[in-house]
């Protein structure tokens, strides 16, 4: 079996497994709003699926995704999740030789996609107590060169759940502009953040803010997010997107139906998130060795650190595993600092929560006594 299929196997295994508690992807499982789940039926019951969605987006969804990020002046390019809208910016301002910096941690695949068109990477490390788990401007400063093309924030940034403060996007905005180089914004969990800050506002010309409905309103397997920047830019991306005949105008129309009830149903999906945090911190800070290690964090997941208890992440996920609990080892994100934590998402039912908090003690205890690497993706 090559690598992708036992990979593919793996998810389609999980996807598969009826009652999974999914503390791993950090996907919403909150309940939808009764209005998306009708514009979906409306959209089925009308056969609207006939049809191809406006090539950039229905102008009321890219209209309201403006909006919801305030960013006046800019537009918006929907495309079919965060991922496809980082796909399609690698492939379109990156080239050999040019070069993509980000941090370590980061989200993996935008490196995937920058390598396949010949860019070097180069990664700032983040993680730890030396780097307060945050990227200070100067040492993004320090690392850009003369081929730096692209540079990619993921803020809050996931696994760490750590958030830029303004000064810290001002700093990091200057860097980009001071460089002539594209700042990637990966904003997918701003909506679960204490403060949030675009550069954007302070750098608009040169600033792709990516936007995804995946997390915030739960829509991860309707594939549906969007680039928002320049109109300049976004004139030369929307020359060639992948999605030129539309992206899902299914998963359009719950986008649209969810922004018009975002003030009235994510304040408690917040707030229950928030909630679950807190239960997982008490948790981890009645066993000796584990910690947290940015509290609270601003994103809907936490990094719960596992090293000092002296379990490997691998041996504590595969044994939650089998309790059908999924939740992620740190090498998913990081092969530098894998080794020393796990990643657990808190957009669930707090009985979900409550479950794992439980079992912990006893997954612990069995995690030391696990030698056997599991295979885990
Ligand atoms: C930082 C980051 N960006 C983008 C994505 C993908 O988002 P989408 O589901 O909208 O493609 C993820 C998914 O986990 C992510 O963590």
């Amino acid at each position: 079996m090559r690598a992708f299929e036992a990979r593919n196997a793996h998810f389609d295994r999980l996807v598969n497994t009826p009652g999974l508690k999914w503390l791993g992807q950090n996907t919403n499982h909150a309940k939808p709003h009764a209005a998306v789940v009708e514009a979906m039926e409306r959209c089925i019951r009308d056969e609207e699926f006939h049809i191809y969605a406006p090539p950039a987006g229905f102008e009321e969804l890219r209209a309201g995704i403006v909006a919801d990020l305030g960013l006046d002046g800019q537009v918006a390019l929907v495309s079919d999740g965060a991922v496809s809208s980082l796909y399609h910016a690698c492939h379109a301002l990156l080239g050999p030789g040019d070069e993509f910096i980000t941090t370590d941690p980061t989200w993996n695949w935008p490196m995937a996609f920058a390598r396949s068109v010949g860019a070097t990477v180069k990664q700032i490390p983040i993680y730890g107590e030396e780097y307060g788990y945050r990227l200070a401007p100067e040492r993004l400063r320090a690392a850009i060169t003369p081929k730096t093309k692209v540079i990619y924030i993921v803020d809050p940034n996931n696994p760490l759940g750590s958030a830029c403060t303004a000064e810290e996007i001002d700093g990091i905005a200057a860097a980009a502009r001071d460089a002539g180089a594209y700042l990637i914004h990966d904003c997918t969990y701003r909506h679960f953040a204490y403060e949030h800050h675009l550069a954007a506002k302070r750098y608009p010309e040169r600033t792709l803010t990516v936007y995804s409905f995946s997390k915030w309103l739960g829509l991860a397997g309707l594939r549906v997010g969007a680039i928002v920047a320049h109109p300049d830019l976004v004139e030369r991306l929307a020359a060639a997107p992948p999605n030129n005949l539309g992206s899902s105008i299914l998963s359009q129309r719950a986008a649209m139906a969810g922004l018009k009830i975002k003030a009235e149903w994510f304040p408690g999906v917040l707030a229950e998130q928030r909630a679950n945090q807190a239960l997982i911190k008490e948790a981890a800070d009645r066993i000796p060795g584990l910690s947290i290690a940015v509290y609270p964090s601003n994103g809907n997941f936490i990094v719960m650190e596992c090293g000092p208890a002296g379990i490997r992440p691998d041996a504590l996920v595969a044994e939650y595993a089998e309790r059908n609990i999924m939740i992620r080892q740190g090498a998913y994100h990081t092969p530098n600092f894998g080794d020393r934590f796990v990643k657990i998402s808190t957009t669930v039912p707090t009985a979900w929560v409550e479950e794992l908090v439980e079992l912990l003690p006893e997954m612990v205890e069995r995690a030391r006594g696990r030698n056997e690497a599991a295979q885990l993706f």
